[in-house]
């Protein structure tokens, strides 16, 4: 099942997420589908709150970058970041539930992250690179934190049109998406 990206606007893109459980209904359907969900969109990661829910559960799969060979292919359940290194670089990103927007962000080159798989194996790994960059991407999403947020305050007032755009509705994008209907606070 495609599930509609959740665009700009939208109070769950905003919530800190929350832990789960192995017991948590259809887990392994939900993962399959956020797999699906992502590729259809020509997405490299998806977090749970890009569909709506609000839980610490993100999947990514880099191999479709040229500037990643072979890429990482995996989801992240309960993830937490424990180490990140000094050395920052910059790369241009975008994000599924923020079309139209792309701007170089910078980000520590190396990281460590305890995670859970998609079978609840516990894991404490340390990616580099492009896969690094995407993992703390999607992170963000499950700390409510979006990668305009990390763009200069000059960035923030040229994108602001855009974004406001965005939460009206006016997107374009080649898959299927939500806009925020409810009341924002
Ligand atoms: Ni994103």
């Amino acid at each position: 099942m495609i599930y509609p990206i959740v665009i700009y606007g939208d109070p769950v893109l905003r919530k800190t997420a929350e832990d789960i459980t192995k017991d948590y209904p259809d887990l392994q359907k939900l993962i399959f589908d956020m797999f699906e969900t992502m590729h259809a969109a020509n997405g490299v990661g998806l977090a749970a709150p890009q569909i709506g829910k609000a839980i610490r559960l993100f999947v990514i799969d880099s191999s479709k970058m040229e500037e990643d060979e072979p890429g990482v292919k995996m989801a992240f359940i309960n993830a937490e970041i424990i180490e990140e290194s000094e050395e920052e670089w910059k790369f241009e990103e975008g994000c599924l539930s923020i079309p139209g927007i792309r701007d170089k962000v910078e980000r520590p080159e190396e990281i460590r992250i305890k995670f859970l798989d998609e079978n609840f194996r516990a894991h404490d790994e340390v990616f580099n690179g492009i896969a690094a960059r995407v993992i703390q991407h999607e992170y963000d999403h499950i700390e409510g934190v979006l990668f305009t947020d990390h763009l200069t305050a000059f960035k923030k007032n040229l994108i602001k049109g855009k974004l406001t755009a965005l939460t009206k509705g006016e997107v374009e994008a080649s898959y299927p998406y939500k806009v925020y209907q409810g009341k924002r606070k």
